[in-house]
């Protein structure tokens, strides 16, 4: 549990996991995470290792683990393919991971050599998360708090600083002035794998703070879901059954790619793509047994006017 009494997010954990078993499986020369597995702990790993092998594991629990890993593989090998792919046809000085909960970018990318990142997230989940790269020895800037050389690991990202923001109460603009973020330089932002969890009325407030910072030139990468029928009964199916499934961290926000392009053009900001992940899967030959969630997933990209 952090410091603002919510636990770190499980959601973050699975993704990884869904990296992690997808790394070296899949869209093998477009899609790579092999730090994953260094950020999870070993009982996070087994269920990693039974979706490599292919084989699913006995008992209610472990099969749940072990679809929801396999499920979720599925749907970030085409996110992180396009996400990748925009970020680097995108780089600017600045990058803002929003809710970067256990992403590999900085330590991942050669393009973000010139590139400062921010990782802003929910204090909990960043706590773990600097336990996990502590843990693993991936050190922010190649040297741990205390200024020691923690490990030879390529830092690709010129520098990475932390941005500690629960974006339902927090001051993004304020977190990141703290942060030493520059509002006058172009910024690309990352949006991953966040907006679902957000209130309608949050992810505007934060749309707006973000635009309140975006200098011309800068670019936002957003994930997010679109509304669908068939999701919508899964969903339930889900709250019916408990929340083991959902970890606790329920959709709250979905929206239709033309409700996302108003809102980021009320923002100043262009969408010059939008496209599902079921598609992109279809492109890389990835496996796509999870329609419904790759058909509502998307990744747009909106530049600043
Ligand atoms: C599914 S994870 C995605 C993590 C990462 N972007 C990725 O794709 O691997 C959801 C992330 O959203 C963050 N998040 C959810 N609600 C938040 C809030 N109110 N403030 C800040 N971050 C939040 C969680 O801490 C978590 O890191």
């Amino acid at each position: 549990m952090g410091e603002s009494g919510r636990a770190a997010s499980r959601t973050a954990v699975l993704v990884c996991q869904g990296r992690a078993a997808a790394d070296g499986r899949a869209a093998v020369g477009r899609f790579a995470d092999p730090l994953a597995i260094r950020l999870l702990r070993d009982a996070e790993r087994v269920p990693v290792a039974e979706v490599r092998a292919g084989t699913a594991p006995q008992g209610w629990q472990a099969r749940v683990a072990f679809e929801s890993v396999r499920a979720c593989a599925e749907v970030v090998v085409p996110r992180t393919v396009a996400i990748d792919g925009a970020l680097r046809a995108r780089v600017t000085g600045q990058l803002v991971v929003l809710g970067a909960g256990l992403d590999t970018r900085a330590w991942r990318l050669p393009e973000l050599a010139r590139t400062t990142v921010w990782e802003v997230d929910h204090p909990a989940s960043q706590q773990d998360k600097r336990a996990r790269l502590a843990e693993a020895a991936i050190a922010p800037h190649g040297a741990d708090e205390n200024g020691r050389i923690a490990v030879e690991l390529p830092v690709t990202a010129r520098s990475v600083r932390f941005a500690p923001v629960d974006l339902t109460v927090d001051d993004l603009g304020a977190a990141l002035d703290a942060a030493g973020h520059d509002p006058s330089q172009p910024t690309t932002w990352l949006w991953e794998g966040v907006v679902p969890y957000l209130a309608r009325s949050e992810v505007r407030a934060t749309v707006a703070a973000v635009a309140a910072r975006t200098a011309p030139g800068s670019a936002l990468v957003v994930n997010y879901q679109s509304p669908s029928a068939r999701a919508a009964v899964g969903r339930l199916l889900t709250r019916v059954l408990g929340s083991s499934l959902t970890s606790g961290e329920p959709w709250r926000s979905l929206w239709k790619p033309q409700q996302m392009a108003a809102l980021l053009a009320e923002n100043g900001l262009r969408v010059v793509s939008d496209d599902d992940l079921l598609t992109l899967a279809h492109t890389l030959d990835s496996p796509a047994l999870s329609r419904t969630s790759l058909r509502s997933g998307r990744v747009a990209v909106a530049v600043s006017h």
